[in-house]
């Protein structure tokens, strides 16, 4: 069975459709890298899929939980689908280890000694051990974004998505970010990310999903889908990326 099934979904804001049948199914410890322009609907279908936004057709499933029918319990589903954004969205008057255990000691009701340890374990995964106790601003903006993805980690997802975690990210701190994203995906996670890191597509994507005015326009095994374009959309698409 998929991890993510999407089959036929459509999202409008307004009268303006973002997302038009889209189908994609995801199987478990695949990694994703979503790709395409500004605009083409890639943040919307991974707010789609945690059930940030509502659909007007189609179905989405999470490890066969629906998301998008009103019986679903949408704090439940968060748990276990993480969402890492562009900007990390620390709390800056908390701690590495606060910030790491709020929704643990919140939501999974996790002792204090029990989430700081799972506060250290997720930190070491990232190589941050030695940040438990430091504040954000103490912090550069690769670190705190392996902190925000650290602090993903701490609730156990089944499923990570990822929208351009390394965009705000100067060049040299792009690849510690990046280095952390290879690991997780190392160890089995099931990751959907958009990015415009292609050589990270190419190196860790198993497939590369490129969408086009709300579509999924072409899509297949990353090496060969960046290499040998089919559609002219994607051909310019990557032309103007990779130049
Ligand atoms: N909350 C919103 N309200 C209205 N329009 C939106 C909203 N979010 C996104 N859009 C529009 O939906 C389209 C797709 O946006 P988005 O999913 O952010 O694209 P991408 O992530 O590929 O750049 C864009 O035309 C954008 O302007
Ligand atoms: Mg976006």
């Amino acid at each position: 069975m998929s991890l993510v099934e999407i089959h036929g979904i459509s999202k409008s804001y307004g009268a303006v459709q973002v997302l038009k049948d889209v189908t994609l199914d995801v199987a478990k410890g695949e990694i994703i890298a979503v790709i395409g322009r500004s605009g083409s609907g890639k943040s919307t279908m991974l707010r789609c899929i945690n059930g940030l936004e509502p659909v007007q057709a189609g179905v989405i499933r999470v490890d066969g939980t629906q998301v998008n029918d009103p019986k679903t319990d949408l704090r439940k589903l968060r748990q276990e689908v993480g969402i890492v954004f562009q900007s990390f969205n620390l709390f800056p008057h908390l701690s590495v280890c606060d910030n790491i255990t709020l929704a643990p000691r919140v939501v999974k009701k996790q002792a204090p000694q029990a989430a700081r340890e799972v506060a250290r374990e997720v930190l070491a995964r990232v190589g941050l051990e030695d940040k438990l106790d430091a504040y954000p601003s103490q912090l550069s903006g690769g670190q705190q974004q392996r902190v925000a993805i650290a602090r993903s980690l701490a609730m156990r997802p089944k499923l990570m998505l990822f929208d351009e975690v390394t965009s705000a990210l100067d060049p040299e701190l792009t690849g510690e970010v990046l280095k952390v994203l290879e690991s997780v995906a190392q160890e089995g996670m099931t990751m959907i990310l958009v990015t415009h890191e292609m050589g990270f597509a190419r190196r860790f994507g198993s497939r590369v999903v490129f969408m086009h005015e709300g579509r999924v326009h072409e899509q297949g095994p990353a090496a060969a889908v960046l290499a040998e374009p089919k559609t002219p959309e994607l051909q310019s698409f990557l032309s103007a990326v990779l130049h």
